[in-house]
């Protein structure tokens, strides 16, 4: 592992294969047997300090970018967000929050149902989405009549809740959040849920799915972005001294044990 050729090597063939992986076996079976798995928050009773220090174990095979533990990568956006809206304490919190979720992979998820972009199931995988030209081939949705129509299951414009999305980190953490009734603004819900969704937020599609609310909601999952893009860096935080002031947030809008 020392060997630089070889970690490259490595982290190419993570950073191809998860999402090749992700591409071909993501359909709406799949994502809705992982929905009533997971979201009725049944598997663990703990603090989000718990959980988020619990991340410093896993590292992302899908991100070409950061190959330090997560938690640094929260705190990392979350003092990004701080830095340049320090009003809003809720969007500091979405920063320290939003990759939690990750957490699955811990509890024996597999990587390629955790991490990595998301996007609709039931209906037609636009263009955008990552690898749709060359890994969608052997999904068994690509070929279904219910689901390959521009709007398959969905009415046009029914908005992205009523959407079932490509099961992954994202989604779990917005139920996690909504559970646990953590009183989080409407934005801050909507950046924890569909920052992922790199085929809307970035590339602007599928906004034949998209309501009022979701149009509402796109340039603030848009200015999350940001922070989770480009804060990515090797100058790592000092988590010890930044700890008390993100746990007096999590005591105001997450306090005490949640259920996971
Ligand atoms: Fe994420
Ligand atoms: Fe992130």
């Amino acid at each position: 592992l020392q060997d630089p050729t070889y970690t490259r090597v490595y982290m190419v063939n993570v950073v191809v294969v998860v999402p090749k992986i992700l591409t071909k076996y993501t359909n709406v079976s799949v994502s809705l047997s992982f929905q009533l798995e997971w979201s009725n928050c049944n598997h663990a009773h703990m603090t989000v300090m718990e959980s988020l220090d619990a991340l410093d174990q896993l590292v992302d095979q899908s991100d070409p970018d950061v190959d330090f533990p997560n938690s640094y990568h929260a705190y990392q956006t979350a003092e990004g967000i701080r830095r340049a809206h320090p009003d809003k304490d809720w969007f500091q919190l979405v920063g320290l929050l939003h990759d939690i979720g990750k957490i699955l992979a811990l509890w024996g998820e597999p990587q390629w149902s955790v991490v990595g972009d998301t996007f609709p199931v039931g209906c037609k995988f636009q263009n955008s989405i990552v690898f749709r030209d060359s890994s969608f081939s052997e999904n068994v949705d690509d070929k279904d009549p219910r689901y390959n129509t521009l709007h398959g299951v969905y009415k046009p414009n029914c908005g992205l809740e009523n959407v079932l999305m490509s099961w992954g980190h994202d989604e779990y953490m917005y139920q996690v959040m909504t559970f646990n009734k953590c009183p989080l603004p409407e934005e801050g819900l909507c950046m924890i849920r569909f920052h992922s969704f790199y085929p809307w937020h970035t590339h602007g599609d599928y906004m034949h799915l998209c309501n009022e609310k979701d149009q509402k909601m796109l340039p603030w999952v848009k200015e999350f972005n940001q922070f989770d893009l480009y804060t990515k860096s090797t100058d790592l935080p000092d988590v010890k001294s930044l700890k008390p002031y993100y746990q007096s947030l999590i005591n105001k809008y997450c306090p005490g044990k949640l259920h996971w």
